[in-house]
């Protein structure tokens, strides 16, 4: 085979019209995501609410449709009650998941003032580990219902007059995993998830609900955990969830950049699972997928072996991202848009300081970490239709995956602007990978930009000290002619591919 990799994109071949949220992410009290991330009374940049705005700022340049919230294992031992009213008054409360102390400054309704400022929509995930129907119903209640009643009546008296009408809401976390609090069986969280599901759509019927599927692949019970409980709950819910992290533990570059293949095969095999239980309960619906936790953590295991419990938002899962981490979340963003037709919601997890593209310092500075730009040019350039990637690419083979391609890409097409975007990560890390497009459904093409994030040293990071020693230029050499487009991918590197149509 040729070195060079090729790719066929039609207007016509038309995987999905991407669900924006497909570009959310995830906010848990864990570490010093909220204090000391999002939220910091006190700091030089904190508003009149301890919202820090630089990081604000670093979040709105994502535009970041949804964000997850509260948890994470934390959300399993909750009570979301412990976080309303006025602040002197809520209590402080060992924090089982993470073994810290959570005083509750920062609850539901700071969530959403926070949100509406971060120009986000709120996936607020329910207790179920140690609360169950009634929680349930009365945080929809509260949350959503207009008034006259107890709960919506408590929210205006908590100052808000108007309902948060969160749409999106998660049936718990992971309750698959053993060290989930209130771990379930699956047949006993198919039933709450069911019995909750119920009364939550009662309250309020325009809301959309997850089911939990595995906390992994590699999990024993999966995927029978996803047919049982889809058998307990398939016409009560919208979405099923999935979550993978991946790693580079034997220090294997070429391996770690296959693993989005992984990601794609957990992808096909969760959806083989939904359409398995919608022939065998003769349903129409078919039913989307939420990837509602993804992306590297490794870097940070043992560190967190260390941390001395009970303290309130020591320094917790705060992995330092590497350049190859950021081609590893490319090929993840990718693989996701690969499978937008059934993925329709994905969270980056998480968002700030906790595994997340942005990190702070108490007091200090914040700044963007590598896997930021990946992840900011899926979310803003991302958005439109994705097109099926014909792709005919060299391969390589690792010891633990075959059949890995160096390119691996696929195509957004921008109606309203007038623009198709070509995301591409070349995995060979010695040689640049010719890159020839064809764009034969689409009339003559201009480039706009050929944005690359690429480094000498695959382990560079950001950092305080360095907080732009990783980021991209946008002097890629992409040329069109025509409806073609060639370019040379340089090795180990993303890119972004602007095409203008006019
Ligand atoms: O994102 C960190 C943790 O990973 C979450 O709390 C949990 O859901 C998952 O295991």
């Amino acid at each position: 085979m040729s070195n060079t990799a090729k790719m066929i994109v039609d207007k016509d071949f038309i995987i999905s019209t991407i669900d924006n949220r497909l570009y959310g992410s995830f906010i848990e009290h864990l570490g010093r995501a909220v204090y000391g991330g999002i939220y910091e009374p006190g700091h030089p940049q904190a508003d009149e609410q301890g919202f820090r705005k630089d990081v604000l700022s670093l979040i709105q340049a994502l535009r970041v449709p949804i964000i997850r919230y509260p948890g994470g294992n934390f959300v399993s031992g909750y009570d979301w009650k412990d976080g309303i009213g006025p602040k002197d008054q809520r209590p402080d409360r060992l924090e089982l998941a993470w073994r810290t102390v959570e005083p509750n400054q920062f609850g539901l309704n700071e969530f959403v003032d926070w949100s509406r400022i971060a120009g986000t929509d709120v996936m607020w995930a329910i207790n179920l580990g140690t609360q169950g129907i009634d929680d349930a119903r009365n945080i929809v209640e509260y949350a959503n219902h207009r008034s006259g009643s107890y709960w919506s009546d408590l929210r205006i008296q908590h100052g808000y007059t108007n309902p948060h009408s969160i749409k999106t809401w998660c049936l718990g976390n992971e309750m698959d995993g053993p060290w989930q609090i209130g771990h379930k069986n699956a047949v006993e969280y198919g039933r709450i998830a069911c019995e909750s599901a119920k009364v939550m759509k009662w309250v309020d019927p325009t809301i959309e609900l997850v089911a939990c599927g595995s906390s992994g692949s590699g999990m024993a019970t999966y995927p029978e955990w996803e047919a049982i409980v889809l058998d307990h709950t398939y016409e009560h819910v919208d979405y099923l969830s999935l979550h993978s992290y991946y790693g580079n533990h034997e220090n294997d570059t070429a391996t770690f950049l296959g693993r989005s293949l992984e990601m794609e095969d957990f992808i096909r095999s969760v959806s083989a699972t939904c359409d398995y239980i919608k022939s065998k309960k003769r349903s129409k619906k078919k039913l989307s997928l939420s990837f509602d936790e993804w992306n590297v953590w490794f870097h940070s295991n043992e560190a967190d072996k260390k941390i001395e419990p009970w303290q309130i938002a020591p320094p917790q899962l705060e992995d330092v991202y590497t350049m190859e981490d950021a081609l590893v979340v490319g090929c993840l963003l990718i693989a996701l848009l690969k499978h937008s037709d059934r993925v329709r919601m994905a969270c980056l997890a998480q968002l700030v300081n906790v595994i997340a593209p942005i990190m702070t310092e108490n007091g200090g500075a914040a700044w963007a970490q590598t896997i930021y730009y990946p992840y900011m040019h899926a979310s803003i350039y991302g958005r439109g239709q994705a097109l099926v990637p014909l792709i005919q690419s060299p391969k390589y083979d690792t010891n633990t995956i075959t059949d890995i391609p160096y390119l691996e890409s696929i195509a957004v097409y921008n109606e309203e602007a007038s623009e198709v975007t070509i995301f591409a990560v070349n995995r060979d890390l010695t040689n640049s990978l010719p890159l020839e497009v064809d764009l034969r459904s689409f009339g003559n093409c201009t480039i706009l930009e050929h944005l690359v994030l690429e480094n000498s040293d695959l382990k560079a990071t950001n950092t305080s000290a360095q907080p732009n020693r990783v980021q991209p230029h946008n002097s890629g050499n992409a040329k069109s002619d025509g409806n073609r487009i060639n370019a040379s991918l340089s090795k180990a590197s993303w890119n972004v591919i602007r095409v203008s149509l006019h």
